[in-house]
């Protein structure tokens, strides 16, 4: 059995010596964004101080160095994902400007009035929303594959769902609001029956799991950055090349192009046709250094050590009476949803917050998943590799005082 070097790990994030309230900060709102480790820190720092200049555009000594930086990330992302090529890997915002992207171009290109594209039921609003967009422009369908009162997709009718018109399948790998990991070989492999691409937004898996895009054989994978323990700012977008190749580009500009003319342009070769404009370089080579630091302490012994903690903390939670659990699946990441009688879940966020305690109360970016499950909201803790039980210790004993203040 590997021992989690758990000290180590919390010693390497300096935020979490942090002081909220004259309490220590027990920090639990990860799914929203986690906290960076120094080595990620000094990389940004490293890059402005010695290394920055812009990139792909100088033959000068800084411009060849920073270039190396950005590249050398490109390359960390496609073994960490281990895509086939770094063709394969684009640099974007983060998952919400990739699914859009994706909108853009490849839906744009392939998907007409009357063809469907199929969600599912506790999608983020980021793969809901471009996607309502998009049908409001062309006429092409939503249809959404629902989900049982565990949180799970009701996998039956997810395949009832798929069709002749059924042109992209989008779905969620682990859900931001419930945790829920969804079965997406099995959907994947139910859509390449059919001919039928996948997109995955990855956001909240990402951080959590090894995450393989060639076994998976998605076709398009979205995640951001700032939740793998890298800057905000950034986040990848893969697509298989044969795709991508075919695919337009998304925005025209620096970067993208080959050769330009006022009567024409060419564009570039993948992955730049669709990195138009100076990019967050600095992110990026934020995120490669985030991606060293991951692979370091490996991705499978992450997933066992959190599959402890949220196990620790269902626990200990299923215990405090007027507490409901808001997704119960049984394949789930380190994500606790609840809900407390009485005590509204902004209530519970401020209370926490009095003793240190980071949760997220709100609908999380999930709105269709609070009126499925009936509340306005849920407070929700999110776990990272660098809590502990002893944190979940005091996030319950906290529920417990309030519970007595408000109850
Ligand atoms: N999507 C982020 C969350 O789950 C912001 O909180």
């Amino acid at each position: 059995m590997t021992i989690f070097p758990i000290e180590k790990i919390r010693a390497d994030f300096p935020i979490l010596k942090e002081k909220i309230r004259n309490k220590p900060l027990v920090y639990l709102d990860n799914a929203a964004t986690c906290q960076k480790p120094q080595v990620v820190i000094d990389s940004i720092s490293h890059l402005y101080t010695h290394e920055y200049a812009n990139v792909h555009r100088g033959v000068h000594t800084l411009s060849i160095k920073s270039t190396d930086r950005y590249e050398g990330a490109r390359e960390k992302v496609k073994d960490f994902i281990n895509a086939n090529s770094t063709k394969e890997i684009i640099f974007v915002r983060g998952a919400t400007e990739a699914i859009n992207l994706i909108a853009s171009t490849y839906a744009k290109e392939n998907i007409k009035h009357g063809d469907e594209i199929l969600i599912t039921a506790m999608e983020h609003h980021s793969n809901i929303v471009p996607w309502q967009m998009f049908c409001e422009q062309t006429g092409a369908v939503l249809k959404v594959a629902p989900i049982n009162l565990q949180g799970e997709l009701i996998y039956t009718e997810f395949e009832k769902l798929i069709s002749d018109k059924t042109k992209l399948v989008s779905v969620v790998h682990m859900s931001n609001a419930l945790g829920t990991i969804n079965p997406v070989k099995k959907i994947i492999a139910a859509a390449k029956a059919r001919n039928i691409p996948v997109l995955l937004d990855g956001a909240q898996a990402i951080p959590h799991m090894t995450v393989d895009v060639q076994e998976l054989d998605c076709d398009f994978y979205a995640f951001s950055g700032h939740k793998l323990y890298a800057p905000s700012g950034i986040g990848v977008l893969y697509g298989k090349q044969a795709l991508l190749d075919a695919m337009p580009p998304y925005q025209g500009g620096g970067d993208m192009i080959r050769k330009v003319t006022f009567e024409e342009t060419e564009y570039n070769a993948l992955p730049y046709k669709f990195e138009a404009g100076t990019p967050s370089i600095a992110d990026v080579v934020g995120l490669g250094a985030a991606i060293d630091y991951l692979t370091e302490i490996g991705m499978d012994n992450i997933a066992a050590y959190e599959a402890e903690l949220l196990e620790y903390a269902t626990e200990k939670a299923s215990k405090i009476e007027g507490l409901r659990i808001i997704g119960e699946a049984k394949d789930k990441g380190a994500i606790l949803s609840f809900v407390l009688d009485k005590i509204h879940p902004h209530d519970i966020g401020t209370m926490l917050d009095s003793l240190g305690i980071a949760v997220r109360a709100g609908h999380h970016c999930a709105m269709p998943v609070m009126d499925f499950f009936e509340v306005p909201a849920t407070a929700r803790a999110s776990f990272a590799m660098y809590n502990t039980k002893a944190e979940i210790d005091v996030l319950m004993d906290g529920i417990e005082q309030l519970i007595e203040v408000f109850g």
